[in-house]
């Protein structure tokens, strides 16, 4: 694998791994405020986005790529509210689209046809998660966070599988 792309992806290994953490931690942070639906569905993102590091590990052991495993840093863990965490996944979410999308320009540079075939996955996974953040951002803010409507919000996102 080229160079700079097989840099990347190891990056990329780690980036999906701290988006793991990330989510982890905004797990605990429903937890401690008592809506184990969302916690829940944070929880699934978090295995999701090992998923996604998972896949990118592969890819590199099936192409004999050199896997270099990174640091993973801390997540923060001073949310102030369900939408602050709901604002912090699509901004984050936002910011992993770049990182694929620069994937995707190396993968391009280098002439990788089997990288460029296994981001166009990753392309279409960060249309949906970038749509999913904001659609659960908008209904926070709609219902203002309050009472009820967050009881209620809580437990359609614990359906989650
Ligand atoms: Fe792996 Fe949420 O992007």
């Amino acid at each position: 694998m080229e160079k700079n792309l097989q840099k990347a992806m190891n990056e990329q290994i780690r980036n999906e791994l701290y988006s793991a953490y990330l989510y982890l931690s905004m797990s605990v942070y429903c937890e401690e405020k008592n809506l184990p639906g969302i916690a829940k569905w944070m929880r699934l993102q978090a295995k999701e986005e090992v998923g996604h590091a998972m896949k990118f590990f592969d890819f590199m052991v099936d192409v004999g790529a050199k896997i270099e495993l990174l640091e993973i840093d801390k997540p923060p863990s001073n949310f102030s509210s369900v939408t602050d965490i709901f604002e912090k996944t699509l901004e984050h979410e936002k910011k992993v689209t770049g990182m694929i999308n620069n994937l995707v320009s190396l993968a391009q540079k280098a002439n990788d046809n089997a990288a460029m075939v296994m981001l166009q996955w990753f392309v279409n996974e960060q249309v949906e998660e970038e749509k999913t953040a904001l659609q659960i951002l908008e209904t926070l803010k709609m219902i203002n966070e309050q009472g009820p409507d967050l009881v209620m919000l809580d437990t359609e996102l614990g359906k989650r599988e």
